[in-house]
């Protein structure tokens, strides 16, 4: 079993989004996937609540019972477990940061977000995981997205090379149950994701 985690110190920077959206992509290409939402505000299960399909199971877990959540996903055969973190929780994100294989960091490009990343790459350092940004909710003109990359890259940070556009695909698949890839499988949100699925896949198995 791999395990993904889903951290930012800032709030609302995409960490349940692309939880839900990178499970479905992983179910969808044969993965049994499980959501581990560590989020007590609980959007992830919410989200679950509305599905009406089989799998990603969501499930709620404390904090302090991830270890256990682990290990129970590993004995019913789940190949990934994605955990979404709540923001500004140092002490659960650094201990869902130690179980990850990866840790993707959403980022919104702009100069609050990366002002964030410092206390995130902390968390990092202490976790040790393989760990990468992903701009998230970019903006379809302008160099913002670019002009960020380049910020992150010059503090050594990675960058995933495939981007996640501010499309509202995402806010109504999230309302459906739904991942972009099922509520608009030939949409550019769905491609976006595909393609951040496939790099994090690479990453997870290598
Ligand atoms: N790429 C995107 N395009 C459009 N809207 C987005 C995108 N990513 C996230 N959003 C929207 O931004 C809001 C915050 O996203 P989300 O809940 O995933 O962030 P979060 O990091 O989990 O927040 P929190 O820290 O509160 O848990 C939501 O309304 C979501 O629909
Ligand atoms: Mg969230």
């Amino acid at each position: 079993m791999y395990t993904l985690t889903l951290i930012a110190q800032k709030g609302g920077t995409g960490k349940t989004t692309l939880a839900i959206n990178l499970s479905v992509a992983a179910e969808i290409g044969g993965w049994r996937t499980a959501i581990l939402d560590l989020d007590p505000q609980a959007s992830a299960a919410g989200w679950g609540d509305q599905r009406e399909r089989d799998g990603p199971a969501v499930v709620p877990v404390p904090a302090s019972r991830l270890e256990a959540a682990l290990e129970t996903s590993r004995r019913h055969g789940v190949d990934l477990a994605v955990i979404d973190t709540a923001p500004h929780s140092e002490a659960s994100a650094l201990a869902a940061a130690r179980a990850a294989d990866l840790a993707l960091v959403p980022l919104r490009p702009g100069i609050l977000d990366l002002r964030a990343l410092g206390t995130t790459a902390e968390i990092w350092a202490l976790a040790r995981a393989r760990t990468a940004v992903a701009l998230n909710a970019t903006p379809h003109r302008g160099q913002l997205a670019d002009q960020a990359a380049e910020a992150i890259a010059e503090s050594g940070l990675d960058v995933a090379p495939c981007r996640i556009g501010a499309r509202i695909a995402f806010q109504h698949s999230i309302t459906r149950g739904l991942g972009v890839v099922e509520h608009e499988p030939a949409g550019k949100a769905a491609a976006e994701i595909r393609a951040l699925w496939h790099w994090s896949r690479v990453r997870l198995e290598g």
